[in-house]
């Protein structure tokens, strides 16, 4: 199969972490008789240092003929005093919209190698957690109009607005409702119905969804309980359908309590090609240019790439089987190590997580 991957390193630890992805995925060619051609392309502060721009166009373009996009992590120190429109993180954003990527999907997981370093309490983990955030991603207070900041009866006002159209609630619900049917068939959504209308309608729309989807069990839950039922039974939960702002905040608090954010990848879908595909965590500048960083979250994110993104399910699990075994095998960065494994860098796991692919 001929596949083209538009790379995007970004800031920070970015471009070690990616290139331990591109590694797998060019042995991964090699194992199962692939081509992926690779094309690297500016994004967050790097684009702002090099053009000015968080998200230039030909960036933009670039993503558009690719089957795929690869993002490694955007932002940093250095930016952080830019205006909103100039941060590395609007370039982001950016292509999330310009791409129509409506649908994240945030898996977390403990992985059983891993089980030391889950944040709960043994008799909570030993429950499990390995659950799916789908997380609307182009809308509510994130892109909302009106917004802004400005002087209103002389005192400095900063506003935003939560919104959701029926039509976006529909098709996130889809998604999860779909998501759910590949896993264990339960699905809850998130929301504020007790105090926000726009979660009142959402709510509203997804009722309406679930008549399509009698199969899978739908529960609601409002988005401070399920803060708190994160935290104290995350066994329960299959699927949380929600909408782009609780779902920013439950997926990191999903990901972190499994002890192995350096671990977690995600998928952001729209309608049609190409998705895009990230580690969650974030360009950890104070790791960058060290071989410190974990790159499995990104080399994982490759596994989803080639699901979600290339249609080669095999191929995932090959790659999802070999970050198992290199794990298995007591190979640890500094973030994930433990007493009596063996601390290895970046480009030391890449290069086994390829050993163990092409064994
Ligand atoms: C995420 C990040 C982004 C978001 C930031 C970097 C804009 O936190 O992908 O979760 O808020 O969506
Ligand atoms: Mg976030």
């Amino acid at each position: 199969m001929n596949k083209t991957i538009c790379l995007l390193p970004g800031d920070g630890i970015g471009p070690e972490i990616l290139a331990q992805a591109v590694a797998v995925l060019e042995a991964v060619a090699k194992k199962f008789g692939h081509e992926f051609r690779f094309e690297s392309a500016l994004v967050g502060g790097a684009a702002i240092d090099a053009v000015g721009d968080p998200l230039p166009e030909e960036t933009l373009r670039t993503c558009r003929q690719a089957d795929a996009v690869f993002l490694a992590a955007v932002g940093g120190p250095r930016w952080d005093s830019l205006p909103p429109e100039q941060r590395p993180e609007k370039g982001l954003l950016r292509i999330r919209k310009e791409l129509g990527l409506f649908a994240n999907l945030r898996p977390a997981m403990l992985f059983p190698e891993l089980a030391g370093a889950c944040l709960l309490r043994s008799d909570i983990a030993v429950r499990g957690l390995d659950l799916v955030v789908v997380r609307e991603l182009t809308g509510d207070v994130y892109f909302g109009e009106p917004r802004g900041v400005e002087v209103r009866n002389g005192l400095r006002t900063g506003y935003n607005t939560m919104i959701y159209t029926e039509e976006e609630v529909r098709r996130i619900a889809w998604v999860a409702f779909e998501t759910a049917r590949k896993r264990r068939r339960k699905v809850c959504s998130v929301e504020k119905s007790n105090v926000l209308e726009a979660s009142r309608l959402w709510k509203e729309v997804v009722l309406e969804v679930h008549r399509d989807y009698a199969d899978v069990e739908l529960s609601h839950m409002y988005v401070d309980n399920a803060a708190m039922q994160l935290v104290r039974d995350p066994a329960q939960f299959d699927v949380i359908l929600t909408g782009n702002i609780f779902g920013d905040i439950l997926s990191d608090e999903a990901a972190v309590i499994t002890g192995s954010l350096g671990m977690l990848p995600s998928a952001s879908l729209g309608a049609s090609a190409p998705g895009l595909f990230e580690p969650i965590h974030g360009s950890a500048p104070d790791l960058a240019g060290q071989d410190k960083a974990n790159p499995l979250a990104t080399i994982l994110s490759g596994a989803m790439l080639l699901r979600l993104g290339c249609d080669l399910p095999q191929e995932a699990e090959a790659v999802e089987t070999a970050v198992r075994k290199t794990l298995a095998d007591g190979f640890r960065t500094q973030d994930i190590m433990e007493p009596g494994m063996k601390a290895v860098g970046c480009k030391e796991m890449g290069a086994r997580v390829v050993e163990r692919l092409l064994s």
